[in-house]
């Protein structure tokens, strides 16, 4: 059973959101997508939020927030309690985020990632396991924040 995944971000990842989102589709993952639904600028708080809420609340597994350069929506969404976003830039630290930090959001900088490079680093933050262990405890302190 695939997880089901909430997509937002501003205008600056709306491209890259739109290419992701029908590629996972294709891939046969359930995708819920919170918008923006256009290139006209937007503020990304308050599509972050839209998409960290719906991963908090349980109407999806795990989300992913887009905008120029991931930096906004990351901050924004980790503004949300139960949320773990992590800035995805190389294959390294989708893994990492997985297996360290249990994260259940990922953040991708539209204007600097490539839609083969996106679908790689979900593919690898989604497959890869938490590693528990230390990891537990210190991502449990970020719970309690
Ligand atoms: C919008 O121009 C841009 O500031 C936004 O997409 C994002 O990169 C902010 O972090």
């Amino acid at each position: 059973m695939k997880v089901k995944l909430a997509l937002a971000g501003d205008h600056g990842g709306f491209a890259l959101k739109e290419a992701v989102k029908r590629a996972l589709a294709e891939q046969g993952y359930e995708v819920l997508d919170l918008g923006t639904d256009s290139d006209a600028s937007v503020d990304y708080p308050i599509f972050a939020k839209k998409c960290a809420d719906a991963v908090a609340a349980g109407r999806a597994d795990k989300g992913v927030v887009f905008c120029g350069t991931g930096i906004g929506v990351s901050m924004a969404a980790n503004k949300v309690k139960g949320i773990r976003c992590a800035l995805i830039t190389s294959d390294e630290y989708a893994r990492l985020a997985a297996e360290h930090n249990d994260a259940n959001m990922i953040a991708l900088g539209g204007r600097f990632t490539t839609e083969a490079d996106a679908l790689r680093y979900i593919g690898i933050w989604l497959a890869a396991p938490f590693g528990g262990g230390r990891h537990a405890r210190r991502v449990a302190e970020l719970n309690e924040m």
